[in-house]
């Protein structure tokens, strides 16, 4: 049997949208306030609106081993406090899945980690690919003035694992220290 039919959808590389997708969402500071590590500096940027953080334009493909998910992801420029905005990251449900991102436009890095504790930071910037690996939890951090955007490929059953990063966070944080990125401990 067939599980899905043959067909295209433009992107665009500088906005990061992805014609016909099935399903949009944006996250707001208040949908991940708990993640950066400066609280009052959430409080203040709440107090201002509460801004959109990052977008995914998303097709949906049937969530079988043998298909791809992809979509394109949209970190937004900024900083609360001293850290970059950021995705909330996850790993994948199902652990051995790999993703490749292709960059289009902006700067920053996936940050990635195992549960076991290795940690790594690749640099993104236009037409560089990063490879997270299976079994890696990662995160896009944008540290430029533009959005930082990517095309995501991934199998179709991989699924969404959002619960140790949402409790425990990265080992790693990714901030401005002497007007450049630094990558610190979480929780020195
Ligand atoms: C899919 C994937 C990306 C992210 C997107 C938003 O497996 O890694 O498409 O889903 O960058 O980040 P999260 O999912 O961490 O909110
Ligand atoms: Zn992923």
């Amino acid at each position: 049997m067939y599980a899905s039919e043959p067909f295209s959808a433009a992107i665009d590389r500088e906005t990061g949208t992805l014609a016909s997708p099935d399903n949009i969402y944006e996250r707001p500071l208040s949908a991940m306030a708990a993640m950066y590590e400066d609280a009052e500096a959430v409080k203040a940027a709440l107090a201002g609106g509460d801004p959109i953080i990052y977008k995914v334009y998303e097709k949906n493909m049937p969530e079988l081993p043998g298909e791809l998910q992809w979509c394109m992801s949209v970190t937004m420029p900024g900083k609360i406090g001293r850290e970059y905005f950021m995705t909330k990251g996850h790993f994948h449900e199902v652990r051995d899945t790999a993703e490749i991102y292709l960059c289009t436009r902006g700067t920053g890095y996936m940050l990635m980690e195992t549960e076991d504790g290795r940690t790594d930071a690749q640099e993104m910037r236009p037409d560089v690919a990063v490879y997270v690996p299976a079994r890696w939890a990662h995160r896009s951090i944008n540290t430029g003035d533009e959005p930082l955007i990517s095309f995501c490929v991934y199998p179709g059953d991989a699924g969404h694992d959002y619960g140790s990063i949402e409790t425990a966070g990265f080992r790693k944080r990714i901030v401005e220290i002497d007007g450049k990125p630094a990558i610190i401990d979480n929780k020195p």
